[in-house]
């Protein structure tokens, strides 16, 4: 069963082989949809045809958004710790050791439907692709359940056993519980590993072990780096060959010139900064040294509880010097090479079909008219989210 959309008013496809600039752009534009995956897109005038059509009145369609960095399996909520922040008490991460204890007192069930609340909640915003990390059990069975029920409901799977040193354990103990038996149990369920390397966390020696355990357990690293200070976690991310540093809020010259000569992607998280009342990253300052940027929400209950990718979008043109097209590209595009995936974040015969029809004639407006709602329609894998 095929489907055309036709009447497009700008399509963004991210291939520049197909349109104007990095986005790709086309204007009346169609694409075509068969099963999961784009079958064709380009000019109108060309569009093949198909066994139903759906009328896009004109409005702006873009690849569904790519969340590549979320902290979805978890117990409770914590207003109180972010009223208190907006009242003057910095973010430590300290407040990681609460949602644990919550965790792990909940049920499988609870998670699970904790989970799927968030991934749809996510779905219906226009966010296609999720990428969810384990990091609130810090136990082996804790840590194994966060895995196995995020692999049931997201399209990526990241170990960060290494989140916080758990209460009442040395942290020398931890590193080897997390290496060893932890890192067994759970890397059947996950393509990634990751470490909050920061002062409050995991340091560089630490980091290292870790990452060195996952890459022999067949893992690749992703890092929480340089978030709360300045640090050696962009240099470790890019010397393990990371797909992906993230936060990158505090960085010096050489992390910046460490990135722009590597694949490892500054994946940029502007709702933190929004929610902790820290300092943004400079995205124009990676941008013109070279480094590949992605936007991502880091969703979790602590450090940012939102799951819109287009305030994201938003805080990233306003906040941190991004053009609306630099921003656009870095939360579909630049998610996608951030979780080293070439079906998605893109609009071209073959990729697969996540598609969102803005609820306006350009890209421009996610970041022209924030906080509005700007979905008028999604596919996710040629599935209809919202219609
Ligand atoms: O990415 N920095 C570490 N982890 C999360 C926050 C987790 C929490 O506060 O619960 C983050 O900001
Ligand atoms: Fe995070």
């Amino acid at each position: 069963m095929s489907t055309v959309i036709r009447n497009i008013g700008e399509l963004v496809t991210n291939d520049p082989a197909l349109g104007a600039g990095p986005l790709g752009l086309v204007s009346d534009a169609a694409l075509v949809i068969d099963g999961d995956r784009v079958a064709w897109a380009g000019p109108a005038a060309a569009a093949p045809a198909a066994d139903a059509a759906y009328d896009a009145a004109g409005r702006a369609v873009l690849p569904g958004f790519v969340d590549s960095h979320a902290h979805l399996v978890f117990a409770g909520e914590r207003a109180a710790e972010f009223a208190a922040r907006m009242s003057g008490r910095p973010y430590t991460g300290g407040g990681i050791r609460t949602t644990v204890e919550r965790t792990r007192a909940a049920s499988d069930e609870e998670l699970r439907a904790n989970l799927a609340r968030l991934v749809a909640e996510m779905a219906g915003q226009g966010t296609t692709t999720v990428e969810c990390k384990s990091g609130y059990g810090l136990t082996v069975a804790d840590e194994e359940r966060a895995v196995r029920i995020a692999a049931e409901l997201a399209d990526e799977v990241t170990f960060l056993g290494a989140h916080i040193v758990p209460a009442g354990m040395e942290a020398a103990d931890y590193v080897a519980l997390v290496t060893t038996d932890m890192l067994a149990a759970c890397a059947p369920h996950a393509r990634w590993i990751d470490v909050f390397c920061e002062h409050v966390a995991f340091d560089a020696e630490q980091t290292r072990d870790i990452l060195s355990a996952g890459i022999r357990a067949g893992l690749t690293p992703r890092l929480h780096a340089n978030q709360l200070g300045p640090g050696p976690g962009v240099q470790l991310a890019v010397a393990h060959g990371a797909a992906s540093a993230d936060h990158c809020t505090f960085l010096s010259a050489a992390d910046v010139d460490a990135l722009a000569g590597s694949d490892t992607v500054a994946t940029l998280l502007p709702g933190v900064e929004f929610s902790t009342r820290q300092p943004y990253p400079d995205a124009r300052r990676l941008l013109d040294a070279g480094a590949t940027v992605a936007i991502a929400t880091d969703c979790n209950p602590g450090s940012c509880y939102t799951s819109s990718m287009a305030f994201c979008v938003a805080l990233a043109v306003r906040e941190m010097r991004m053009t609306p097209a630099e921003a656009v590209w870095a939360a579909t595009a630049g998610g996608a090479r951030a979780l080293r995936r070439d079906d998605v974040g893109r609009l071209a015969a073959g990729a697969r079909a996540d598609v969102l029809v803005l609820e306006a004639p350009s890209h421009i407006h996610l970041a022209y008219r924030p906080g509005v709602p700007h979905v008028a329609a999604v596919w996710k894998a040629g599935a209809p989210v919202v219609t």
